[in-house]
């Protein structure tokens, strides 16, 4: 695994003293490079960040000044975005399975809706939305796991084209004058032709839409996806690739209206910006030998919820014996593994562990399982600042009601 540049075994070191384990460091710098990166490749396609990945208040705030806008998923995480000075026409939402309230408060607000289907759409319709969009299920999709892969058979999201001309009909015939096509279809993808699939199969929509609906696109959305290599060895995404051949997908197509290409990059650009530190407790030797640190599934969920593995190294106060070795974590569960079978020093009580990639899809999921806290929370640009604190038992219980 990697370093970053400027986070050094050193400053882990000093940065887990600091502010004790568990804790995540994000690296502001990787984030604005993966930012300009993004930019650069894809032109002037408009880049919305699925604040699900990471809705830390400060890193929606370095995205906000770099220009990006925000995808919601839930009326809170537009809110969010909202106090943090995003306006309303740079919000967009995607919710899922949605509430007819949550759904009027978009409206209401001037945040542009990506229906997830015709119903969703059926409770707001007396509303008479003037900009409307679908998100439509192609028939296939792609993600690194089954749980991530968010179109094809049996995935609860999206709607048939069928059911999209009709829904795109009826909402012409009730005001809409303004219009979008959305596509997830599933998430951390390395592979760049998936994303030359997605939008071909976006474009192939869209037409199909305008030629039965008489209607002209202002938008493609072909949502996020965008992988990071998590094991040793993974070849990362081509993003340059991925964006030509999206944007010439829809370029070429002629679709009526001249639609601009909109993404939804959550992963990529936040998860290699975050470490996670942790502190080793407890070395037993049983039938295997058992590492125990600080960090447990209640943060680490994405292991044992998908089976994903994550890049770890250890840093050790002095020299170790080479070992096989599973690491666990504190949670009374037979799934708290963070890693089986690593090969290398088997570290000792007081050594630490750094997980990378913990930038995405880590604090967003986490939860107070046992009464474990979830790790405290750095951002390094420049001095180290505190930006979420380790919650106490107090923090944990506060919402009960004696
Ligand atoms: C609608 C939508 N947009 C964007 C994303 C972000 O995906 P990723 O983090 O893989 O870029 C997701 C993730 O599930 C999503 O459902």
């Amino acid at each position: 695994m990697r370093f970053h540049e400027g986070i050094g075994a050193g400053t882990l070191w000093s940065l887990a003293e600091e502010f004790g384990t568990p804790l995540i460091v994000y690296d502001v710098g990787t984030i604005r490079s993966r930012y300009a990166r993004m930019k650069r490749a894809f032109g002037k396609a408009d880049v919305h960040y699925a604040c699900k990945a990471n809705p830390s208040p400060p890193i929606l705030s370095v995205l906000r000044g770099l220009g990006a806008g925000i995808d919601a998923s839930t009326v809170n995480e537009a809110k969010l975005s909202l106090s943090l000075g995003f306006t309303r026409d740079r919000v967009m939402a995607t919710p899922s399975y949605a509430s007819r309230e949550d759904l009027i408060w978009f409206l209401e607000n001037g945040i542009a809706v990506n229906f997830d289907c015709f119903e969703q759409y059926k409770k707001v319709m007396d509303m008479g939305p003037e900009r409307v969009s679908f998100r439509i299920n192609p028939g296939f999709g792609s993600g690194q796991f089954r749980a991530i892969t968010t179109g094809g058979h049996g995935s609860k999201f999206g709607m048939p084209l069928g059911d999209a001309i009709r829904a795109y009909s009826t909402a012409r015939e009730h005001g809409a004058c303004s219009f979008g096509l959305h596509m997830m279809l599933g998430s951390n993808n390395l592979d760049p032709e998936f994303f030359g699939a997605v939008a071909e199969a976006a474009a192939r929509a869209a037409l199909e839409v305008s030629a039965r609906c008489s209607i002209a696109f202002d938008y493609i959305d072909i949502g996020g996806g965008f992988g990071v290599p998590y094991a040793e060895g993974q070849e990362p995404l081509d993003l340059e690739r991925a964006a030509r051949l999206a944007n010439e997908a829809i370029l070429s197509a002629g679709i009526p209206g001249s639609p601009g290409l909109v993404i939804e990059p959550g992963r990529y650009l936040v998860a290699e910006a975050g470490l996670l530190i942790a502190t080793v407790t407890e070395v037993k030797v049983a039938d295997r030998v058992y590492v125990g640190t600080d960090v447990s599934m209640n943060t680490l969920i994405r292991i044992p919820l998908y089976g994903a593995s994550h890049p770890i190294l250890f840093l050790y106060r002095s020299e170790r014996d080479e070992g096989e070795f599973d690491v666990v974590g504190q949670a009374c569960e037979n799934t708290d593994f963070t890693a089986r079978g690593l090969r290398m020093p088997v570290p000792s009580p007081g050594d630490l562990m750094v997980v990378g990639n913990c930038g995405a899809y880590v604090s967003s999921m986490a939860s107070s399982y046992n009464l474990l806290p979830t790790p405290a929370e750095v951002m390094l640009d420049g001095s180290p600042r505190l930006v979420r604190r380790r919650p106490s038992l107090e923090d944990m219980v506060a919402l009960y009601l004696q």
